[in-house]
């Protein structure tokens, strides 16, 4: 078990910082953020996750977990140091690494005697040759450490056990030594035999770019198919379960919607877009998925402008669902965001309403009306529309909802709710790809 610093305490690294804490790690989590870190010593959780308040106070409880504002003193004192500070786009496509750098930077000045470097965040391929190059500029007094890229693959809303249940670990190292020491971070997964993939930085770096680009092709290709069975009639849940069921296909992320957001997979492709033209290559077919996502939003305003014959001014629009997918309060690049905006700009009037997301919208769309209940939210609407797959919507009374409706039009942009319902309550609706 080995001492660790996590630096940066977002989803990824307080996600991961519990996490190995609850592998019997002896773990330091800071960030630049003193308030962040203000709230975590109080044993208050900054961000809305599934499993990961209980996670975080039995590790504190234990005292393997605590939170520091000292970043200098943590690094000094870890055997093993994880960068997981934010990554965003910047105004060219590319991820901004600048925050990486200047940890590095840090470390560089502060490093006092052997230790594993580790990155989290996601970085372009070429990152850790970059963070190595200011390690070693500042570390004058050359210091031996190792570094490691070992990227996550935790989905928000599933991160706790996304983290202790992994597909594999990937650890990308720069020597035997510092394998070692990243095998025995992770022991009990170790044991456990999950695969852990044993490379070389850039090939770890390029794992993770794959991965998420793939996972975007999967959802960007069933949308596709989605809107052709809108035009033909056939219904794509049936083509998704026939699709799934073919082993060399899986059926995990073939479900259509209103495309794909969160902090990951629209930055991720643009980046990785954006790394291959440095080496004068298209990536056609990540290309073609950012496009088709672009394009989804879109296509959902058009169906709800159709189902209210082609008039959306003052129309009450009720939006119920505003988070990137279920389970999070996390609205970074959300599809419901382009559709408030769209409907914005043909003057409809919009109620909205999530479960836990309502704050995160409120902070983009400070002047739209906010509901705490679906119920609250619907009432009087001339349409509603499905953003986001919260099970409760999946639950609602389909009679009280058109009951509370000022006419019963629906937009599921989830295929969550019974067709056959719908149609026998005499809704008018539409959904992707299920007509
Ligand atoms: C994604 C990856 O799934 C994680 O493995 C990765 O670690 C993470 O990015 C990251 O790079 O940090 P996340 O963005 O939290 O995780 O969420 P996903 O569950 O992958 O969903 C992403 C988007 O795709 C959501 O908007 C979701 O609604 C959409 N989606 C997903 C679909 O439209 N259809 C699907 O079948 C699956």
């Amino acid at each position: 078990m080995k001492r660790i610093t996590v630096i940066g305490t977002g989803y990824v690294g307080l996600v991961s910082g519990a996490g190995m804490s609850d592998f019997g790690n002896d773990v330091s989590c800071v960030d630049v953020d003193k308030q962040k870190i203000d709230l975590l010593i109080k044993g208050k959780i900054p961000i809305y996750e599934q499993g990961l308040e209980k996670l975080v106070y039995r590790n504190t409880k234990s005292k393997r977990l605590h939170f520091s504002h000292d970043i200098s003193d943590a690094i000094k004192s870890a055997e093993v140091i994880f960068i997981a500070v934010g990554t965003p786009e910047n105004e060219t496509g590319n991820a901004d690494i600048s925050a990486i750098l200047d940890v590095a930077q840090l470390i560089g000045q502060t490093i006092n005697n052997y230790k594993v470097i580790c990155t989290k965040s996601t970085v372009p391929v070429g990152t850790g040759k970059q963070i190595i190059d200011i390690i070693n500029k500042y570390n004058t007094n050359n210091i031996e450490y190792d570094y490691c890229s070992n990227p996550e693959f935790l989905r928000e809303g599933k991160a706790v056990s996304d983290f202790q249940r992994p597909d594999r670990i990937v650890l990308g190292v720069t020597s035997k030594k510092s394998y070692e020491y990243m095998k025995d971070v992770y022991r009990p997964l170790y044991i456990n035999k999950t695969p852990i993939i044993h490379t070389t930085v850039e090939t770890a770096e390029m794992i993770k770019y794959a991965a998420n680009a793939f996972l975007a092709l999967k959802i960007s290709y069933i949308n596709e198919v989605a809107n052709l069975c809108d035009e033909i009639g056939a219904d794509i849940n049936i083509v998704s379960e026939a699709l799934g069921s073919d082993g060399r296909i899986s059926s995990k992320f073939l479900h259509p919607g209103p495309g794909f957001g969160g902090s990951c997979f629209p930055k991720d492709t643009k980046a990785l877009v954006h790394t291959a033209k440095k080496y004068n290559l298209e990536m056609h077919t990540v290309n073609a998925a950012i496009k088709t996502n672009y394009l989804q939003p879109k296509r959902m305003l058009d169906k709800l402008e159709k189902l209210l014959e082609g008039d959306l001014s003052s129309k009450l629009i009720g939006i119920l669902g505003l988070s990137f997918k279920q389970e999070t309060d996390d609205v970074r690049e959300s599809p419901a965001i382009k559709v408030i905006r769209g409907l914005q700009k043909k003057e409809a009037m919009i109620r909205a309403y999530d479960p836990v997301a309502n704050n995160s919208m409120k902070k983009i769309f400070p002047d739209i009306k906010y509901r705490l209940s679906w119920q609250s939210a619907v009432k009087d609407c001339d349409a509603v529309v499905i953003m986001t797959e919260w099970n409760e919507f999946r639950g609602m009374d389909l009679i009280k909802l058109k009951k509370l409706m000022h006419s019963p039009v629906i937009l599921d942009t989830r295929n969550i709710l019974n067709i056959t319902e719908l149609k026998e309550l005499g809704f008018k609706f539409d959904n992707v790809g299920r007509k």
